[in-house]
């Protein structure tokens, strides 16, 4: 399948807008994946005794946390003309959060949410989210492949 040019291009020129204000972009997609998966909280020892709610978005080590995802996302976003790549990044992710007792399905649904997060949030158009349906499509199969294992 992979991604076509316009494809990656529609995704790296949106994640400019991204990098401009990432903290904040950031804390609102956890802000929303955590909205929609309040049990998820407990994965983070760090920020868990916060609880899920407004206050989140203030507490450090839960923006250290979305900060982190993001730069990372960002790797990615670097290196989408090399899926393989990319894929292998995502990979290894996957295998330092497999014995957290974090699943496949809790990264699809982060992922799920970005491509319409970054429509409503961040100016991406159309196709870009869609771009990004793709590109995520592309790269599941290695991060699953991790967890067959
Ligand atoms: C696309 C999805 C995700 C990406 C790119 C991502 C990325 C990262 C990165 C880069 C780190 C730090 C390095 C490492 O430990 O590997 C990390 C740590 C961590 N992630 Fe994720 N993550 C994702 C999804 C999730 C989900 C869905 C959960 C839980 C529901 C989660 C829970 C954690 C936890 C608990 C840590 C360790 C935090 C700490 O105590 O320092 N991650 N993640």
């Amino acid at each position: 399948m992979g991604l076509t040019t316009a494809q990656r291009a529609a995704i790296q020129n949106n994640w400019a807008t991204v990098n401009s204000n990432m903290q904040e972009f950031a804390d609102s997609l956890f802000m929303r994946y955590l909205s929609a998966n309040p049990g998820d909280i407990q994965f983070f020892p760090k920020f868990a005794s916060a609880g899920v709610g407004a206050q989140l978005r203030s507490n450090e080590a839960f923006q250290e946390q979305t900060l982190t995802v993001f730069k990372f996302l960002g790797e990615i976003v670097a290196k989408l003309n090399d899926l393989e790549a990319a894929g292998k990044m995502l990979n290894e992710r996957v295998v330092t959060h497999k014995p957290r007792g974090i699943t496949m399905a809790q990264f699809e649904r982060l992922l799920d949410l970005l491509p319409r997060f970054l429509q409503e949030n961040a100016g991406a158009n159309g196709p870009c989210a869609d771009a990004w349906r793709v590109a995520i499509a592309n790269l599941m199969p290695f991060m699953r492949d991790a967890f067959a294992k």
